[in-house]
């Protein structure tokens, strides 16, 4: 019996890194951060390449407020804009939803919550006057309906203060609006009432649907398009 023992071997590399907690710490972001680059990294230049679809502009001034007071009055926690790739839902709305549609809606409106019908496509569905009147009161037009009423936008008019902001702050994440359209926000909403600027939004939506060409397209990155 003997109270001798053999020294421990030199620590190896890895031996010194698993002892020392800052070390490890420092090294373990290193490795996470190159699996996070791995992911990330090709979604951007995905993003880059989402381009509008053929004819899908920003929206002009009093499209552009009625679709603040749409995020404002919260319409999409019962309203989706996004028609989905099932055969029941392009039957019922329309072409389905494409990305190059949205580009411009920020932040977009697709969302999943459908206490009332999808909105992608409303545009052109019914009359200016049909929308007046579902919003100040829906059961003057759809007896059943349980949508709640909105008069309040009649009674208020367009704050061409806040568009002309909101289109500055719009161009600077790079949408392309030039210095007339902001300057030209004034008179584009002179006199034009909130329930103006959402029937002129709603009467928007799905003008630039997709065609089954563009839809090929799109699926193909564009290619097609360009030759
Ligand atoms: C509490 C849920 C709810 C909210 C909030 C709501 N809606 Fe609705 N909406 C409905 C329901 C339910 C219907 C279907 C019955 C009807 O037509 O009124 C509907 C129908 C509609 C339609 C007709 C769609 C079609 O294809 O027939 C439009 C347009 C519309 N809503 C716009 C709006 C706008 C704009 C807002 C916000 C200012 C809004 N809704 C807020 C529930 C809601």
């Amino acid at each position: 019996m003997s109270d001798h023992k053999t020294p421990p071997p030199p620590p190896n590399a890895h031996e010194k890194v698993e002892k020392n907690v800052g070390l490890m710490i420092i090294l373990v972001a290193i490795a996470v951060s190159f699996g996070g680059l791995a992911e990330i990294v090709p979604l951007m230049y995905q993003a880059e390449a989402i381009e509008p679809l053929d004819g899908v502009e920003p929206y002009p001034a009093l499209e552009l407020a009625g679709r603040d007071i749409y995020v404002r009055e919260g319409c999409y926690n019962c309203h989706s804009q996004m028609v989905r790739t099932l055969r029941f839902e392009s039957e019922r709305y329309g072409h389905y939803s494409l990305a190059g549609e949205s580009v411009y809606d920020r932040p977009f409106q697709w969302g999943s919550k459908r206490t009332g019908p999808d909105l992608a496509r409303v545009g052109g569905r019914y009359s200016d006057d049909w929308h007046r009147v579902h919003l100040i009161d829906p059961r003057a037009v759809v007896p059943e309906s349980n949508m709640p009423s909105f008069p309040w936008l009649a009674e208020t008019e367009v704050d061409a203060s806040k568009v002309a902001r909101n289109m500055g702050n719009l161009r600077r994440l790079g949408d392309p609006y030039t210095d007339e359209d902001i300057a030209g926000v004034a008179d584009a909403v002179a006199g034009r009432t909130e329930l103006d600027a959402v029937v002129a939004y709603l009467q928007g939506l799905g003008r630039h649907a997709p065609t089954a060409a563009a839809a090929a397209a799109s699926a193909t990155g564009g290619q097609e398009a360009a030759q």
